[in-house]
């Protein structure tokens, strides 16, 4: 071998310990990057969550078409459901590789390139916590996967398909037989921070197909993620078929629900992935669907509609009545017998209390109760439901709002409202998850959500045994602006960020090296199934209609619908608004507008540091001249599609605002280049142009107003360097 191989440890102390050039291929900002950097990007890879511990070192494994994998279990047991991954597994790497692997477990182990072994069965049922660790264990001659447990197993195959990497020539030269693909030699522990780390997904506001659901399990298990919360009941629609209350689904889903077989399909596919899937049907609020059918249930008379519009509504469950408790109980019965998982979400959000307001009876039973208020209330409702759960095996969990210490401690609080909450839950001996912070449906960047820790913020101030209590998190994919269409695009990737958060060392925090190992990891999801990627060129081109789609993607590149709930404002938006726009292929973080930020950030530190002349200094800025130049032109080319689409009403506005911020920035950079001192009047004009682009047009704004801004701040300073 006529290198030495990378040898490189990320620990948990998230320092990268790398000896020798890192000799991984990295893209051109990388290599341009400090060597700190790059030793980082050698160490870690594409590796997303970034395991406990990784050791790079040894001769590389060769992906052949021989490749062959076998798997042992306790006493010469395997479960199915691994001998499926497996299978999984071989179709994901050809897929990558496009090597024509044969789809087929090995049976003897001495012929196996990959040996997978696990030590212990585990019960039928996943549990909240159960043990996820593996080791991986790569060489020129094979590669041994081992863990504790069959999820274990499922968690560390995934790593091994995120090592897959294309082999250096240096080595496919020596090789044997062709070897395009390798996986480098390399020795990982591995083991979650926290055992809770899921998402919810929210066909209640839009339904989603099952086809949908099941290809976002698939990219959930392949960055970890082990439970979806599965948000069934809501305001605009009741999603589960009920055979002992049928008018639920009948007249409260408009005909779109799961029926009792497809919710236990999906559950299977879920297990086989090492997913847990906790339904939630939320209560006494958000409930407006259960009273189509069943108005006796709500705090005041009837007669119900499925709600068309987004926002809290009124109706809630009536909790004085027995008839309640007698129907509630008897539903639980039957939803906790088709979920087999041992937690069970109750909701219990944004009760408004006008309905209780309204109804003197309620009042009265207030104040004859001693409930103080309707917050009282509701926790006496909880109170009575807890019991109803406790009797099926289930453990109750509910957004933060139903947190009370009247309540039984073996109850989980699901904190939206703030991460005070989950501190607070847990100094009273609650276990708790964190969705603040988690929201992917406000369009915020994966850096935002990557910075929020579990057990950071109030959470820090807790002892021991109180941390203990934190399970993880959720991201929460609400579904009031998503569709089958789009929503893969809302949750991927930037929920790998939260997955890494969840899974990863509380030190694993550098925000660069996340972003480009999230660039590689959407790629890969690809393999997954899911559209996060492929469904936006569809959407463009649909938009686009006869004309050529190119301008139009330049434009939807580097634009983000608006941040936060303001959408809603934008538009007049029922359930059966079509989300087929701009603002729906848009994703919700643009990578180009990212990227444009970074080049001008490190452009402007090379003249900072070694002047205009310097010659990566002068190749960076023709790579962003040549960008801004794109940006400027693209606008008339856009013109014409976007004034011949009603489909596109706010795109000349925001393409006009772009070729303002290229101008703007081809001004700064040649005023930069030429060492002029951009003059104060037109440096006020160049900031009111930047304003003018960073407002709003429909529900989407252009991204790259910042980034420009810094370079025309820069160009008006005094002191440049000769
Ligand atoms: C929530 O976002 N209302 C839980």
């Amino acid at each position: 071998v006529r290198r030495a191989w990378v040898v490189a440890v990320v620990g948990i102390c998230g320092a990268a310990l790398a000896a020798g050039a890192a000799t991984v291929a990295t893209p051109a900002m990388a290599a341009r990057a400090p060597a700190s950097q790059r030793d980082l990007a050698a160490a870690r890879r594409n590796l997303m969550p970034l395991p406990h511990e990784v050791v790079f070192r040894g001769a590389p494994l060769i992906i052949g078409r021989a490749f062959a994998v076998a798997i042992e279990g306790p006493e010469g047991t395997v479960e199915p459901r691994l001998q499926r991954a497996v299978l999984r597994m071989l179709d994901r790497l050809a897929w990558q590789t496009g090597i024509p692997l044969a789809s087929r477990i090995e049976l003897d182990p001495a012929r196996a390139h990959l040996l997978i072994v696990y030590a212990s069965a585990v019960p039928e049922v996943q549990q909240a916590v159960e043990v996820e660790a593996y080791t991986l264990e790569v060489g020129g001659d094979g590669a041994v996967l081992r863990a504790p447990t069959p999820y274990g197993v499922l968690r560390g195959i995934e790593t091994f398909l995120q090592l897959v990497e294309m082999a250096d020539p240096l080595v496919a030269e020596l090789a044997p037989e062709p070897a395009d693909f390798i996986v480098p030699g390399v020795s990982i522990r591995d083991a979650p921070r926290f055992p809770w780390r899921g998402l919810l997904i929210d066909p209640g506001r839009h339904f989603l197909s099952l086809e949908v659901m099941k290809r976002n399990l698939d990219a959930m298990a392949a960055v970890k993620l082990n439970v979806l919360h599965w948000h069934l009941s809501e305001d605009q629609g009741f999603r589960v078929e009920s055979k002992v209350f049928p008018a639920l689904h009948e007249l409260g889903s408009g005909g779109l629900y799961y029926t009792q077989d497809q919710v236990r399909e999906l559950i299977a596919y879920a297990r086989d992935r090492g997913i847990r899937v906790m339904p939630e049907f939320d209560m006494p609020g958000h409930a407006t669907s259960w009273f189509v059918g069943y108005p006796e249930l709500a705090s005041a008379p009837g007669p119900y509609e499925i709600t068309e519009r987004w926002g809290i509504q009124d109706p809630a469950m009536d909790p004085t009545s027995d008839q309640t408790y007698e129907f509630l109980g008897a539903f639980i019965a039957e939803m906790a017998a088709l979920f087999p998982d041992p937690y069970f979400h109750i909701g219990g959000d944004e009760v408004n209390g006008k309905q209780w307001n309204a109804n003197a009876d309620i009042q009265r039973f207030i104040v004859d109760n001693q409930l103080g208020d309707n917050h009282g209330l509701q926790s006496y409702f909880n109170r009575r439901i807890q019991p109803l759960l406790a009797e099926r095996g289930k453990k109750m969990v509910g957004w933060d709002e139903i947190f009370h210490p009247d309540l039984p401690q073996d109850i989980v609080i699901h904190s939206w409202r703030g991460q005070e909450s989950l501190a607070a839950a847990a100094r009273a001996g609650y276990a708790g998850i964190l969705s603040n912070g988690y929201y992917i449906d406000l369009a915020r960047p994966a850096a935002q959500h990557y910075a929020v820790d579990p057990l950071g913020g109030p959470a820090a101030e807790l002892d021991a045994d109180q941390r203990q209590l934190i399970l993880g998190g959720e991201a929460t994919m609400w579904g009031e602006y998503v569709v089958d269409e789009t929503i893969d695009s809302r949750i991927w990737p930037r929920t790998v960020a939260i997955a890494e958060r969840l899974w990863s060392a509380a030190s694993v925090t550098e925000v660069e090296d996340m972003y480009r190992r999230l660039e590689a990891t959407s790629a890969w999801l690809d393999g997954t199934g899911v559209r996060h990627r492929s469904g936006y060129t569809g959407m463009l081109e649909r938009l686009a209609g006869n004309a050529p789609v190119a301008p139009l993607r330049t434009l939807a590149d580097v634009i983000e619908p608006i941040k936060g709930y303001r959408r809603g404002r934008t538009r007049e938006y029922t359930q059966f608004t079509p989300l087929n726009r701009l603002v729906d292929a848009a994703r919700p973080e643009s990578e180009v507008a990212r990227r444009f930020a970074r080049m001008v950030d490190e452009y402007l530190a090379l003249v900072g540091s070694s002047g205009i002349d310097d010659s990566t200094a002068v190749s960076v800025a023709r790579q962003l001249r040549a960008q801004l130049v794109d940006w400027r032109d693209n606008h008339e080319l856009l013109i014409p599609l976007a004034r011949a689409s009603a489909m596109l009403p706010e795109a000349a506005a925001l393409s006009a605002q772009l070729r303002s911020a290229a101008e703007t920035g081809l001004a700064a950079l040649a005023d930069l280049e030429s060492r002029r001192r951009t003059p104060a009047p037109e440096v006020v004009a160049r900031r009111d142009v930047l304003d003018g682009v960073e407002q709003q047009h429909g529900a989407l704004q252009v991204m790259v107003a910042a980034p420009v801004r810094r370079l025309v701040e820069a160009a008006a300073e005094a002191s440049q360097k000769p």
